[in-house]
């Protein structure tokens, strides 16, 4: 089975306080955006990228990535949601995979992973690691209110694999805040199947981030 790709890349990286946004800061050789591209290029599975650019941005065309055949590009949203959406205007395959910018450090063996579970399955589902700490849940001023059960919470990652016209429409008919794919998914009653990743596919969101994910990378190119 072949797999369209599509990349967020509109945000700012608030976050982050730099002057530029965080997919630009330079990892080791390159920048987050170019390594997280490298990754989904390396797949031969994947035959296409919608990368959704901020309105405002100048980079991606200096990016030797942007050059590449598979690569193209469409203008992002507001929200994470609405850059996922423009991206799906241009999606060519019938499974599509929605994977962070600021993700670098995925690897093909997970990417693998999740590609053979809908594969086999016919289900979509999303890269996701179970949480290590103890859980609690608070009220508005931080007191305690019980601890919830760990061994059913997970960290939702990126990549999350949808069938094209499902996502298309959940995300349409999404209510609420949507800060993934598989959420839109849920409301609308699609069995989302989380699949075990690695804890390294961080979400580079803060300054410390920086050093984790060239650590992380500079460890899978050994
Ligand atoms: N993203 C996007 N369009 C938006 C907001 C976010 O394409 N309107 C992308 C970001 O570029 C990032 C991914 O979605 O690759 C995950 O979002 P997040 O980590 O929150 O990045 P930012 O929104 O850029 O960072 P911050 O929230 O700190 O401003
Ligand atoms: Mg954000």
């Amino acid at each position: 089975r072949l797999f369209s790709a599509i990349v967020p890349a509109a945000g700012i990286g608030s976050r982050m306080g730099q002057s530029i946004p965080k997919q630009y800061l330079s990892l080791g050789d390159q920048c987050i955006l170019a390594h997280t591209l490298d990754a989904l290029l390396a797949h031969p599975a994947i035959t296409q990228i919608v990368v959704a650019l901020n309105p405002q941005d100048a980079d991606f065309a200096t990016l030797p990535q942007s050059h590449d055949p598979r690569v193209v590009t469409t203008t992002g949203g507001a929200e994470r949601a609405d850059s996922v959406l423009a991206g799906l205007q241009l999606v060519s395959q019938d499974w599509v995979l929605v994977h962070d910018a600021a993700r670098p450090c995925l690897t093909r063996h997970d990417l693998d992973k999740l590609m053979t579970h809908a594969q086999q399955n016919e289900q979509g589902a999303i890269l996701a690691t179970p949480v290590r700490d103890t859980m609690k849940r608070a009220n508005e001023q931080q007191q305690i209110l019980h601890t919830e059960e760990r061994q059913h919470l997970w960290h939702a990652l990126t990549p999350q694999l949808f069938p094209r016209q499902a996502l298309l429409q959940a995300l349409q008919e999404a209510q609420g805040p949507i800060t993934d794919e598989a959420s839109a998914m849920e409301q609308t009653g699609y069995p989302v199947k989380l699949i075990q990743g690695c804890a390294s596919n961080i979400k580079v969101t803060q300054a410390e981030d920086l050093a984790l994910a060239e650590f992380y990378l500079r460890q899978q190119h050994r």
